[in-house]
């Protein structure tokens, strides 16, 4: 059984609040820095001239000292079942959606299918430093337990839910109101709340569920209050006006889910692109969470996210990665390409904010933050050990660099899978390169 007490050193860097409000107080940085891990959760954090003095002798160092270490990666959206379409040539959302996605979740009604992409979707997470994720299944009952399974048997803190989906979508991913609310009901009981895992209620988006359904998915949150709600919002301006018929007395796209009591805490709404201010602001009230997907926006060319007013109107934010339209189960990819769909609206991302945005800042969206997302006393000792000097480019660029915040956005801009060394989950290392 593994040591009840270990003590992790190298560089460390964790947030505690977001750098936009906070500052430079919104980091602690410890050059060389000691984490200590009690039966999985942190136990104390700070240097390791003072640390190390009070370890006793037999506490296991882990030396990770020219690494850098961080909290385990949050990717507030991603779809497993799309790890096999990702990088699928040359549409935009709904004909994506159609030619690509519906036919490959066909396939998620065989559970061994079901099994062996969420063994492969959660490595490859893993391998990408990400320790958690709110996750789409498909319409299938059987592909949620499939991928709640791969995450427990990884005790990784995942999210999950079963698409519902009762119009506009061919027959064979299709469910119906009163059978996608029994099997949702069905998973909670089964699922939500069992060691690290979540339930999210999915309706997939308006356009493809009935107002019944719609309906029913409010009732489930309300039913089982702390269970969470994913779905995607104004992504795609053909899809925008689709919503605006299908629904044409809803003042908006977002005002949809409103009406039907699925705009809360722990609602988390991928893209949030193509919204006014109204919808901004309801956001905020509700305590709803939009996901930034950039590599998906940018490959499906649905447009550019606006973080300057989500900050303003003080919306929660995380980051997505949305494979399969994302193209990148990297957050560090992930962060370069939202930094460049800001540049394109004339906005900044420090390498600070989008480091906090990929840890701490995930985990508020998804109200995760006392438990993941810094290395605050009692949190899940989950964490990613950096390499700055992963491949030969990335070293010459790190070396050159004279502040912590230079060598971050190399990090972010340069970085991939290859700059991950190891990922720990609860104290144990999960996954480790080469
Ligand atoms: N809108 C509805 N379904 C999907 C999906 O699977 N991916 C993306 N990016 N947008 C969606
Ligand atoms: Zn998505």
């Amino acid at each position: 059984s593994p040591p009840p007490v270990r003590a992790i050193r190298g560089e460390i860097l964790h947030f505690l609040g977001d750098p936009v409000e906070h500052g430079a107080a919104a980091l602690e940085h410890f050059a060389d820095g000691v984490l200590v891990v009690r039966d999985g959760y942190v136990a104390e954090l700070g240097d390791s001239d003072a640390l190390l003095a009070k370890l006793s002798a037999e506490t296991p160092i882990e030396d990770f000292r020219g690494k850098l270490i961080l909290p385990g990666f949050v990717d507030t959206h991603v779809h497993y079942a799309q790890s096999d379409i990702i990088a699928s040539y040359g549409e935009q959302l709904l004909t994506w959606l159609e030619k690509y996605t519906y036919p490959a979740e066909r396939h998620f009604a065989n559970p061994a299918h079901a099994a062996a992409v969420a063994e492969f979707f959660c490595d490859e997470l893993l391998r990408n430093g990400t320790t958690s994720a709110s996750a789409f299944a498909t319409v299938h009952p059987a592909s949620v337990d499939a991928l709640f399974a791969a995450a427990l048997k990884r005790r990784m803190r995942l999210i999950v839910g079963k698409v519902l989906m009762d119009r506009n979508c061919p027959d064979f991913v299709r469910d119906s109101a009163a059978g996608g609310y029994a099997e949702s009901r069905a998973l909670i009981e089964k699922w939500h709340g069992r060691e690290r895992l979540l339930y999210a209620v999915t309706p997939r988006f308006a356009a493809t569920s009935t107002p019944e359904q719609m309906r029913l998915a409010g009732r489930l949150l309300a039913e089982y209050p702390g269970v969470y709600l994913q779905s995607h919002v104004a992504e795609n301006r053909g899809e925008v006006a689709w919503i605006a018929e299908l629904y044409p007395e809803a003042r908006s796209y977002l005002d949809v889910y409103e009406r039907f009591g699925q705009l809360g805490p722990r609602s988390v709404f991928a893209h949030c692109i193509w919204l006014d201010d109204t919808d901004r602001a309801r956001m905020a009230a509700s305590g709803a969470a939009m996901s930034f997907c950039p590599t998906s926006n940018l490959f499906l060319g649905s447009g550019l996210f606006d973080l300057d007013r989500a900050q303003a109107l003080g919306v929660r934010v995380g980051i997505g990665t949305d494979v399969g339209a994302g193209t990148s189960f990297s957050m560090l990819r992930t962060l370069s390409e939202a930094y460049k769909v800001l540049q394109l609206n004339g906005q900044r991302l420090s390498a600070e904010r989008a480091f906090y945005l990929a840890t701490l800042g995930g985990a508020r969206s998804l109200y995760l933050d006392d438990c993941i997302g810094s290395f605050a006393p009692g949190r899940e000792a989950d964490f990613v050990v950096l390499d700055p000097a992963a491949t030969p480019l990335l070293a010459r660029r790190s070396a050159a660099c004279a502040t912590l915040a230079e060598r971050l956005f190399v990090l972010m801009m340069l970085g991939d899978d290859r700059a991950v060394a190891e990922t720990w989950v609860l104290g144990e290392p999960a996954w480790r390169r080469g």
